[in-house]
């Protein structure tokens, strides 16, 4: 089976299963404790139905959209995803050639496993953007988002919803927590893959070895851990994003919001938008889904600043019910990293194919003729 042969992100999801260990597609594929908040994600995309307009004279039509004062194909970026290189040899590049030959910029994380000078050179121009957590030592971090405006990332997403490192029981279950110790259980599923143990590990093996964290400061971070300096920051304020805005000369978002003030307060921080997320349910099972948080904060700040979502969307009509319910643009995640992990660069531009198609089917039978089209008028009461 190849990439091509999958015909919705479902189908994506299972090679993905079928050719990475258990362990590691549960890391991928789960979000935290009994999964719940992953469901009610998906239930509340599910909640939004439309009324769609007859009869408007579609044949005319453009899913293209400008965001900070550039083109994307259809109203969408790559979130940033930290294990894309652990899943498919040089993933992060994989992702990132497949969201330029897309027209969409890729955002590369922190905990990646990519020069960045790599990835730059994968974009050959076209946007891309940088995630960042900060760590404890705050000056590590400054020096961190001043080698990536020289770079030449365009925006810089502040991830706020990971100020500790969230408690999976799953994945120590599996032997697949971070730091990674390999033990019977995760070895055994490790040989049981051989077409991942040998594609992506031993490939790394002959060439560069394991991957590493290669933009931690200092020794590059070992998986899952790259001393102190990097340890999360869970004293990060306010006052943070507005230093960051002092120094970071491109644009702003503060990833994980869910709230109205605390979309108000980003932007008086100086932010530019706000990425409105859950982090795909993977740390705080009970949070509230970010589709029904959109509304709220869209109405706040949606006139004058950005608003971005994630969390939940697996097909393009998902595209759709958020920029219906105000925001400008979508993170895709698992559903672009379900085809990285099947098939690399070929699978992660299967998944942005579907996803731009069933978006401009969806926007054609909503009578829309673009994305500025798909307004709040559109959602059923
Ligand atoms: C395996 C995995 C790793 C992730 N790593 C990061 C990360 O390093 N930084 C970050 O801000 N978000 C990270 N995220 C969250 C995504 O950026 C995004 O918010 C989330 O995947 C959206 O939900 P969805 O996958 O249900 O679409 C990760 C998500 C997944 C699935």
């Amino acid at each position: 089976m190849a990439a091509l042969d999958c015909h919705d992100i479902a189908d994506l999801r299972a090679a993905a299963r079928r050719r990475l260990p258990r362990g590691l597609f549960d890391y991928v594929d789960r979000g935290c404790d009994d999964d719940r908040g992953l469901a009610r994600n998906r239930a509340a995309f599910d909640a939004v139905s439309f009324a769609p307009r007859a009869l408007r004279g579609i044949a005319e039509r453009s899913t293209q959209t400008t965001l900070f004062g550039r083109t994307l194909a259809f109203p969408a970026a790559i979130a940033p995803m930290s294990p894309a290189g652990l899943l498919w040899h040089e993933g992060e590049g994989a992702l990132a050639a497949a969201a330029r030959e897309a027209g969409i910029p890729y955002t590369l994380p922190t905990e990646s496993m990519t020069p960045l000078a790599a990835i730059a050179a994968a974009m050959g121009g076209a946007p891309w953007w940088f995630q960042l957590y900060l760590w404890a030592d705050k000056a590590e971090s400054l020096r961190l988002v001043d080698r990536v405006a020289q770079a030449g990332a365009e925006v810089l997403l502040l991830t706020v919803d990971t100020t500790v490192s969230p408690h999976r029981a799953f994945n120590h279950r599996s032997g697949f927590a971070t730091p990674f110790r390999p033990g019977l259980r995760n070895v055994a599923d490790m040989l049981l893959h051989p077409r991942w143990l040998a594609g992506t590990m031993g490939r790394y093996a002959l060439g560069t070895g394991v991957p590493r964290m290669l933009n931690h400061p200092g020794q590059p971070g070992a998986l899952g851990g790259g001393g102190p300096a990097t340890k999360l920051n869970g004293g990060i304020t306010w006052d943070d994003v507005a230093a960051l805005r002092r120094v970071w000369p491109g644009k702003l978002l503060v990833k994980g919001i869910l709230r109205a003030d605390d979309a108000r307060r980003a932007v008086e921080a100086g932010a530019d938008g706000v990425v409105v997320s859950n982090h795909g349910a993977r740390n705080l099972n009970a949070a509230m889904p970010s589709i029904a948080a959109l509304p709220a904060i869209a109405d706040e700040i949606g006139r004058h600043a950005t608003v971005l979502l994630d969390s939940g969307i697996r097909h393009g009509a998902d595209i759709a019910r958020a920029l219906a319910l105000g925001a400008d643009a979508v993170l895709l995640g698992r559903a672009v990293l379900y085809g990285v992990a099947a098939y690399g660069q070929d699978g992660a531009a299967r998944a942005l194919a579907l996803l731009r198609h069933e978006f401009d089917t969806a926007m054609a039978l909503l009578g829309a003729t673009s994305p500025a089209e798909i307004t709040r008028e559109l959602v059923a009461p």
